[in-house]
């Protein structure tokens, strides 16, 4: 059965576009939803561009109620009906109510090797801190932010003159590669973790 997969996003979705992009063919998912809760997200009309139907619930008249804003988004995730969620740059925190109403079939990614730095900056922290070597995380949703198992990590080398920006840039593609790669084991059902040397 092939899985439905609704992507959520804050901003140019360029993970986002790399996994519709990726499934295809024998793949075991197709997108069914991108959603934003910024209505002027750019990875919006990249999604229509694609062909892959798109939402949006502005968070900003929900204010402080998350409780409500998660509200609209389940009720639109309802209507999607979808299997897996990928948050891919989706700027909102969750409460551990919504996650654990989808928990075991969230995936996110995050800009650092985790359990290292989560939360915001990571790229200037890692830097901050001296670090040889850097890179992004796949793991699953849990009520603990960015705390969920470990499904793919991408590592690259720091080098001297690196700053948050370079290193960020040079990041990218690595997250591009990884996320695909975690989406078709985990719609296949394969849970162990992926390692990519950039
Ligand atoms: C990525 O670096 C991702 O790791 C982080 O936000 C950025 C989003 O980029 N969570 P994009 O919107 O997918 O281009």
């Amino acid at each position: 059965m092939t899985k439905r997969v609704a992507i959520l996003i804050s901003g140019g979705g360029s993970n986002m576009v790399s996994l519709v992009n990726s499934m295809t063919g024998d793949h075991p998912a197709r997108p069914v939803l991108v959603l934003s809760n910024d209505p002027n997200a750019g990875g919006l009309a990249k999604a229509r561009a694609l062909n892959v139907p798109t939402f949006a619930i502005d968070h900003k008249p929900f204010g402080k109620d998350r409780a409500a804003f998660e509200a609209a988004l389940q009720k639109a995730l309802e209507t999607a009906k979808p299997d897996i969620i990928c948050l891919a740059g989706f700027m909102r925190i969750l409460t551990p109510e919504f996650t654990r109403m989808w928990e075991g079939r969230m995936l996110n990614i995050h800009p650092s090797l985790l359990p290292k730095y989560k939360g915001l900056h990571t790229h200037a922290r890692a830097l901050e801190a001296g670090d040889t070597e850097h890179g992004c995380s796949v793991h699953e949703v849990t009520a603990e932010l960015d705390g969920g198992p470990i499904l793919g990590q991408a590592k690259i080398a720091v080098s001297a003159d690196d700053t948050a920006e370079t290193l960020a840039a040079r990041l990218l593609p690595l997250e591009h590669q990884l996320y695909p790669q975690v989406l078709q084991r985990y719609a296949a059902g394969d849970r162990t973790p992926l390692m990519i040397n950039g």
